[in-house]
């Protein structure tokens, strides 16, 4: 049994990633944000789930939670950084706000929560960090230049990371999941179902100790992918 500390465990894939670990009967810690009555639905189905809200764009919130975390002196085995915001519009049209909430969501409050919790973290026998990144890394895709470009970050971040932290026992993977339907799109025939990816993160999460997965990417084989179309059409 480990103890997971899950951002944005409330809906679309965090829900999911916290249903699949819940039922494989590890502790999860979790966050939500405007999610509450969802947080509070799982948190009465799951005894071993618990959940607390904090809003990740905001800094002194992380601070907060982080503090709280670590005055609590239990040890976190892995943390999954899954909180994160899609815009899909072009660079042009963004506004101001949505360009500073790319970032601060999808990169700056991962990176807070890696370094804010690391000395929780290494209490653990074999602590593990999660990063879900996108596939959108590796292809050009119009309308996704922002959103692209902080997942990049975010997988440069995981891999530069664990040069520094792997000898220290500490393990990071990066998860880049290609379209995964948490759009309600009904019986899609060319999606991820959020439940096939949290299958996969659980299983990055219960290999042995010595063993990391390093970069994970997972695609629908009937999801159109530009990068192949691209390559094809040359
Ligand atoms: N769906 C895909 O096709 C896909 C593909 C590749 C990667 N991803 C990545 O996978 C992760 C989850 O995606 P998803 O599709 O499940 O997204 P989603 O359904 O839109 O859920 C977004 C999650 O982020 C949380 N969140 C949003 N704003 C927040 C804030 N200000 N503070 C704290 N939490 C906040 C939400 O919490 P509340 O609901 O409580 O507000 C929710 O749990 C993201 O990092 C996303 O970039 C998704």
């Amino acid at each position: 049994m480990k103890h997971i500390l899950v951002t944005g465990g409330a809906k679309g894939i965090g829900k999911a990633i916290v249903e699949d670990l819940a039922k494989r009967g590890h502790k999860i810690t979790a966050t939500y944000h405007s999610s509450k009555e969802a947080a509070e639905k799982l948190a009465a189905k799951y005894p071993n789930v618990a959940f607390r809200q904090v809003n990740l764009e905001n800094r002194e919130a992380i601070q907060a939670f982080v503090a709280d975390i670590v005055a609590s002196g239990e040890p976190i085995d892995v943390l999954v950084n899954n909180a994160g915001l899609y815009v899909g519009k072009t660079f042009e049209k963004m506004t101001t706000e949505e360009v500073l909430q790319q970032i601060d969501l999808n990169f700056t409050a991962p990176a807070l929560l890696i370094h804010g919790l690391l000395p929780v973290l290494k209490k653990s026998k074999a602590p593990l960090i999660i990063n879900i990144s996108s596939q959108v890394v590796r292809v050009n895709l119009t309308d996704e230049a922002m959103y692209a470009s902080v997942k990049t970050a975010l997988s440069t971040l995981t891999q530069m990371l664990r040069a520094e932290l792997n000898p220290q026992g500490v393990r990071l993977a990066t998860i880049e999941p290609f379209g995964v339907n948490t759009y309600g799109i009904p019986e899609p025939s060319d999606m991820i179902k959020p439940e096939e990816l949290a299958q996969t993160i659980s299983m990055a999460i219960e290999l042995p100790d010595h063993l990391q997965l390093d970069n994970l990417g997972l695609s629908h084989i009937n999801q159109p992918r530009p990068d192949y179309l691209a390559w094809i059409e040359r």
